[in-house]
Formats: structure tokens, sequence, C-alpha cells
């Protein structure tokens, strides 16, 4: 099985999002910094192409997911995505929801490459969903994200309550949620929300490291592993069971580098490497 994929030229980007690439990593940048990057309903239109576009794409190795100047995101448009659809039909209305959520968690989490969620800046409301449904999310120290629903005069929805519910702890959560306090990059990783926070001088660098750690690995089980654990969350033991016995066949069978193959004959005939302290000799 070829690895071939079809590469769009020149990047695909829209008015509202920037995409650079370097070095296997497409840089995925929101681009309204005037407005924050808050999410409008055209960005969320335009998103759902440029992921289409990047998941075929040889120069996206990993996704990461960031914003233009100070801001990561600083929410849901309150004026394009709320107040400008109160009048919407019942009809326009869903459209403009599916877009936001087709993006911001299904596509993301099932995006077929590995995805860092980089926040940069100010993160807000509708921006923990995007930033949850990345495989990691590395934060600046001096991020500031806040639960600001409350301070607006709504609940945290489109997915923003699930979104919290599965990465930050329950008292951090309630207590965040309901108040709407903001808090920094070094709390947000307290609570789990972000794996980790640096000072924002070395957050680039720090992206870049994991993203090229990740870039080491066989790409057809990297996307695996990752679609694996997010199906397996939802499903008990018993399914669980049967449903990791069947991917890992499947996984198997389909891997164009043979990755089973060699990292069992590299072990034990060639005794080249230790499966425990680092990966087979990819490549020939
Ligand atoms: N929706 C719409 N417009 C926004 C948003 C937003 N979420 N955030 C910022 N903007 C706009 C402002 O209205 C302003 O527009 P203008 O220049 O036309 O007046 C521009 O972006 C700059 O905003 P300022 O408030 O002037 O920027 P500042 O740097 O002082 O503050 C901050 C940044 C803290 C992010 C502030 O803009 C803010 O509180 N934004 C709202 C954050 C929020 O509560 N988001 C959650 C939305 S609800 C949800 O996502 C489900």
């Amino acid at each position: 099985m070829s690895e071939k994929t079809t590469a769009p030229s020149p990047a695909p980007g829209t008015k509202n999002i920037k995409v650079e690439f370097e070095d296997g990593i497409a840089w995925v940048i929101l681009n309204r910094p005037e407005k924050r990057n808050a999410m409008s309903p055209e960005l969320n239109r335009e998103m759902l192409g440029v992921l289409d576009a990047l998941e075929l794409d040889d120069r996206c190795k990993v996704l990461v997911l960031t914003g233009a100047g100070e801001s990561f995101s600083a929410g849901m448009d309150i004026k394009e995505y709320f107040r400008e659809t109160d009048n919407a039909t019942p009809i326009e209305a869903m459209r403009v929801k599916r877009d936001s959520m087709a993006w911001q968690w299904r596509r993301l989490m099932f995006f077929p490459k590995p995805t860092i969620a980089m926040v940069n800046g100010w993160c807000f409301g509708g921006a923990f969903t995007p930033m949850v449904a990345c495989d990691i999310a590395i934060a600046a120290d001096e991020a500031t994200f806040g639960l600001s629903e409350i301070n607006w005069g709504i609940i945290p929805a489109g997915n923003v309550t699930r979104a919290v519910a599965e990465k930050m702890n329950t008292g951090d959560a309630l207590y965040y949620l309901m108040t709407g306090e903001s808090f920094d990059g070094k709390k947000a990783c307290a609570t789990g929300l972000v794996k980790e926070s640096v000072p924002r001088a070395q957050l680039r660098g720090r992206v870049r490291e994991i993203a090229q750690l990740l870039m080491k690995k066989n790409p057809h089980l990297v996307a695996a592993i990752k679609i694996a654990y997010r199906r397996v969350k939802e499903m008990d033991w018993d399914q669980s069971e049967d449903y990791l016995y069947a991917k890992a066949g499947d996984t198997y069978a389909s891997d164009p580098e043979r990755g089973r193959q060699k990292g069992m004959t590299q072990f034990l005939d060639d005794k080249t490497y230790r499966p425990g302290l680092g990966t087979y000799k990819r490549g020939d």
C-alpha cells in the first residue's frame, strides 16, 4: 500500500485562517487578531475546508492550532455567532451550530494526524472546545483562560461544559464554570486542562519539539492509537476488548511500513534496539 497523497498548492489558507508549513508542521492560525480571533460562522465554515485539505496534504504531518497576535481565541464571536443569528430561521441557526461543532470537536478529535493546541494568549469560552479536542495542549504561562459565559449571561454550551468535564478536575471545573474567574497557563496545567505550560518565549520551541517527537513515530500507528483511545473511552470493557483486537488486526494489516514485523525482527533477531527505550528503525 502506498503512502502517496495529493498536495494542494498553495497553502490552504482562507480569509480568517492562515496556514504555514514548516518541516512537517502545519501551523493553523486563527487569524482575526483585531477581534482576538473570535470564531465567527464564516471562520467555522472555512476551517472545515482547511482541515479537509490538510488531511491529504503531505506537508502536514502534525497540525498545530494557534492564534494570531496576543490571543489563542476569545471564543465564539458574540456579535456574529450569537447576536446576528438570533433572528435566523431554525434551519439557518442549526447550520451555524453544525459548522461550528463539526470542526471544533468532531473533526479535530478524529483528525488522522496528531494535533497540538498551542495556547499563546486569551482563551475564552468556545475556545476550550477545539483546545480540548486537540490531542495535546501546551499553553504559555502568561495565557489567560476563562469560562466567561456566566459573565455575559449564558451557560457554556457548544460542548464547552463537556470539554471541561473531559480534562479539568471536578473541583476546579465547577469553580471556574460557575464564577467565570480567569486563570493563567500554570493553573490550566494544574487543573489538567493543558498538558504543559511554559514561558511564552519558549512556547513555539516546545511545541516544535513535541511535533518532531511525534513525527519520528509510524504515522499509521499514531493515527490508529489516537482514534482507538477516543473510541474506547465511550465503551465498556467487553466492547473495548473486542474493538481493540479488531482495530489492532486492521492496523497491522493496513500498515504501509509493516511496523510490527520490523519491530519484532530488530528486537528479537537483530538485537539492534529495545522497544522499552525507543522506536524501531524506520525506513528501508
Ligand atoms: N466576540 C466578538 N467580538 C470580540 C470577542 C468575541 N468573543 N472578543 C473580542 N472581540 C472584539 C471586541 O468587540 C473588539 O472589537 P472592536 O474593536 O470592533 O470594538 C475587539 O475584538 C478587541 O476587543 P477588546 O475587548 O477591545 O480587546 P482587549 O485586548 O482589551 O480584551 C478580551 C481582550 C479580554 C479577550 C476581551 O475582548 C473579551 O473579554 N472578549 C470576550 C471573551 C469572551 O467572553 N468569550 C466567550 C464568548 S462566549 C463563547 O465562546 C461560547
